[in-house]
């Protein structure tokens, strides 16, 4: 195992986002010392709401502005002396990358691009410095009914989102192995936790379940997907950041294959327990619909290279972490309210002909 690398100054872009809102609260939690600046430009994704644990906290700082700015992001890196970057400032959206590919290309290989070299000149002059690229399962294409991705699987990227990723991940290996820049490459498979943005699959049932909205279910509904509770997800991505061998790529996932189909029935009978609806209400609202284009159909990771060498293992059976989550989306009505409301609104009546 490496020796264990300890950030004092962290630039983290996308901390605004579900995963970057996520990781600052649970990396501030545990590493006090350090400083945590948050570059994030506040698209539809990006909410400051996520991050009201931190705000007050001396250490924390939030910079509204595009990693794609090259001037913003090189004085930042020598303002703040950072030493380490986690990168998850992206267009995240499958479904958005194929109504509108060009931002995705801006944002996720440019922007990247924008960073690596900007990290690479300021590291010139640091004993020892980290810039951990945060990646998807969605790079190696997609898997048939057997079998798994690993690290070694060749990137084979289906959608305008996978492939601006997979660009991204490239990128980072160049740096690393022409300008030895110390970077890691994390892959991980969906997400799902509080502060998910309610176009993705499990916020949005919940959302539409709770206005007693149909339910669009893509295709056959027969797609598998490998869900991970985002907090161990982000206790993933510290562990890397701390402790990976520079130049490695980790898969990171929990072994949790569901059918979409399935998943969707799932989130609608544990809304009907909370809600007080009769059971099988809910099920009602499912709604086949058009396939997405070059749909994948199945994602599965193999993370066994993390575990077995950074002694990583998820904490949250699915039972437990879908269960809370559907908890914290009841609880926490305001915020969807809120982020409904913004530019989303617009995407929402495009795709479904409702308002959010
Ligand atoms: P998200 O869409 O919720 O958040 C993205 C954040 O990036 C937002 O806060 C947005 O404002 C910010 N952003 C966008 N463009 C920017 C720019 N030009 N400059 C600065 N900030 C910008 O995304 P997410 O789901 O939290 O995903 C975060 C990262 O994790 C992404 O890189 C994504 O590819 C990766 N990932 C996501 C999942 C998942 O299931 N959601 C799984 C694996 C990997
Ligand atoms: O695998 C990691 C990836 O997971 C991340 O890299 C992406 O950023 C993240 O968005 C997610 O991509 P998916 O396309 O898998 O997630 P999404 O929630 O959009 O869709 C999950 C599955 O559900 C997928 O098979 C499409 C399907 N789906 C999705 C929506 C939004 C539906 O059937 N109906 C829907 O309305």
């Amino acid at each position: 195992m490496q020796d264990v690398f300890t950030p004092t100054s962290l630039l983290v872009t996308g901390g605004a986002g579900f995963i970057g809102s996520n990781f600052i609260n649970h990396f501030m939690a545990g590493n006090p010392d350090c400083r945590v600046i948050n570059l994030d430009l506040l698209t539809y994704a990006g909410n400051l709401k996520n991050l009201t644990a931190v705000e007050g906290n001396a250490n924390y700082r939030f910079v509204k502005g595009d990693i794609c700015d090259a001037d913003l992001v090189a004085r930042l890196l020598a303002e703040e002396k950072v030493d380490a970057v986690a990168h998850f400032a992206a267009e995240s959206h499958v479904d958005r990358s194929i109504t509108g590919p060009d931002i995705f290309v801006r944002t996720n290989v440019l922007g990247t691009q924008t960073l690596l070299e900007a990290s690479r000149q300021h590291a010139e002059q640091l004993a020892d410095f980290r810039f951990l690229q945060v990646s998807t399962d969605e790079v190696y294409g997609s898997l048939g009914p057997e079998g798994y991705f690993t690290e070694e699987t060749p990137l084979a990227p289906n959608s305008p989102y996978s492939a601006s990723k997979a660009g991204a991940d490239l990128l980072v290996r160049a740096y690393f192995e022409t300008f030895g820049l110390p970077t890691l490459n994390t892959r991980c498979s969906n997400n799902y936790g509080p502060y998910h943005f309610p176009e993705k699959l499990i916020p949005l049932m919940i959302h539409n379940i709770l206005k007693k909205r149909s339910l669009p279910v893509y295709g056959d509904g027969l797609n598998v997907r490998d869900w991970l509770h985002v907090k161990d997800h982000s206790a993933a991505i510290e562990r890397v950041l701390k402790q990976g061998k520079p130049g490695e790529i980790f898969n990171v996932g929990g072994n949790n294959e569901w059918k979409n189909i399935d998943i969707v029935k799932l989130v609608c009978d544990l809304m009907d327990e909370r809600l007080g609806r009769a059971a099988g209400e809910s099920r009602e609202l499912i709604t086949f619909v058009k396939d997405r284009k070059g749909h994948d159909r199945r994602y599965a990771i193999d993370a066994s290279k993390l575990k077995r060498e950074l002694s990583w293992e998820p904490s949250y059976t699915f039972e437990r972490g879908i269960a809370e989550t559907i908890d914290w989306y009841l609880a926490n009505q305001g915020w969807v309210e809120e982020v409904v409301s913004g530019a989303y609104r617009e995407y929402y009546e495009m795709q479904y002909g409702a308002t959010a």
